[in-house]
């Protein structure tokens, strides 16, 4: 296997179980919930893996999810993220994953009732985060190559709070995270 393959198994293994912030599920759960719709919406191989480790910034243990409203909740964990996947997995898995927290600022500021559909954990990050969206800022998000899939991968990730929900497993999704990193390796 990978040794980065078997790096996110591992934080998966450690962290895993922890979980999600204030939400009814697990930092897995939460992974494979947000794959699993990828994966039925037909997703790419790339936004399927995008979608599993969107999150990866907090299971890599070097950004813990703040365990309460009462903190800041804007925690950065989407640039440790994008800075691990750009490097083994490149900008189609990585630039949706950096654009994650945007995404959900511009779903906000374009539709209030989206804000309203928010768990009270993810409407007190959107605060802490910045909250609506300048003009400039929207224009810039309209811009960046990957917003329709970092869009895509926020209403996954919005949805993924199911407790009862059910999924594959991570070994399931291994073959798209092998040929991710393939892919990357090829392009070297
Ligand atoms: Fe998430």
């Amino acid at each position: 296997m990978h040794p980065v393959l078997q790096q996110i198994l591992n934080a998966f293994e450690h962290q895993g179980a922890a979980q999600y912030g204030q939400e009814a599920v697990t930092q897995l759960q939460h992974a494979l919930q947000c794959a699993q719709l990828a994966k039925d919406s037909g997703a790419s191989n790339q936004l399927i893996v995008a979608a599993l480790l969107h999150d990866i910034g907090h299971i890599l243990e070097t950004s813990p999810i703040p365990t309460s409203c009462e903190q800041n909740l804007d925690d950065k964990h989407e640039a440790i993220g994008y800075h691990f996947l750009l490097q083994h997995f490149g900008a189609a898995v990585a630039d949706p994953v950096r654009l994650h927290v945007l995404a959900k600022r511009y779903l906000c500021t374009k539709n209030s009732a989206y804000e309203a559909k928010l768990s009270p954990t993810s409407r007190k990050s959107y605060y802490d985060q910045g909250g609506q969206m300048s003009v400039t800022e929207v224009t810039e998000f309209e811009r960046e190559p990957y917003c329709q899939a970092a869009l895509q991968l926020r209403i996954w990730d919005d949805t993924a709070k199911d407790p009862d929900a059910m999924t594959q497993s991570i070994v399931d999704f291994l073959p798209y995270l092998e040929s991710a990193v393939e892919r990357v390796g090829g392009e070297d």
